[in-house]
């Protein structure tokens, strides 16, 4: 197994409202989880949570036998580095740095691992799976929102993490690009990696092999 969620609960700092509680998963090599749910419910909160970026208020989350909200800062820090991909919900890009610069930007993350000419290699390969090695040159104001969004994936999976976890990676996507991503996304996941996605479209249920939903 590679991550492990145990019965995390989350309520946010100064609020009064307990998002959801006693939540548990597991994440197996070559699994692929949608977490589904209205609006507001906590689907980024939840990715949040199982990718050690925000404490949950209870509960664990072990990756590999490490609790990862009691590492060191340059444990945790390798970790996101190397061995947990994140694909935010808005496509956040460096303005002045063109889509291969913003992909390797990633590879040099503070403790990455792995040579800057083996990262150029794989930059090509993926953008040429993900239908984007076109556009590498170009600048993120020059992109369309699914081409971004594919950006945005590329550079999650610069470093070869073991899971990748994206918050929404097809909303409001055409189906066909939507289909470039579940396709390649589920490429992935079989190369014994893990994949957790947050979604609001049914699509993702096809590829899904668990499903947590959450309620308002
Ligand atoms: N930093 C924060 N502080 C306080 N409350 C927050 C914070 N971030 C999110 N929330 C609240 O937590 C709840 C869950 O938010 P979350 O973003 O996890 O929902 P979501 O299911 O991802 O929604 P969407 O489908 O719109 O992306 C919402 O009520 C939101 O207002
Ligand atoms: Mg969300």
């Amino acid at each position: 197994m590679l991550l492990e969620v145990k019965g995390i609960e989350m309520t946010y700092p100064k609020s009064d409202r307990k998002i959801f509680e006693n939540i548990s998963l597991e994440l197996d090599e070559g699994s692929f989880t949608a977490v589904t749910g209205p609006s507001g419910s906590g689907k980024s909160t939840f990715l949040a949570n199982a990718g050690g970026y925000l404490k949950p208020t209870a509960g664990k989350v072990i990756f590999e036998n490490e609790d990862l909200y009691e590492l060191n800062d340059k444990r945790i820090s390798e970790i996101h580095a190397n061995s947990i991909g994140y694909v935010p919900q808005s496509n956040a890009m460096f303005k002045k740095f063109n889509v291969l610069e913003n992909i390797l930007m990633y590879s040099e993350l503070k403790d990455a691992k792995g040579s800057f000419e083996e990262k150029k290699k794989r930059a090509g390969e993926i953008a040429e799976k993900l239908k984007i090695d076109f556009l590498l040159k170009r600048y993120p104001y020059e992109l369309s929102g699914g081409e971004l969004k594919r950006v945005s994936i590329a550079r999650a999976l610069i470093n070869s993490p073991k899971i990748l976890i994206a918050d929404e990676p097809t909303t409001g996507l055409d189906r066909e690009t939507g289909k470039i991503i579940l396709d390649f996304l589920s490429d992935y996941r079989s190369e014994k990696n893990a994949v957790l996605l947050a979604t609001h479209d049914d699509e993702v249920l096809k590829y899904a092999d668990k499903n947590v939903h959450f309620r308002l």
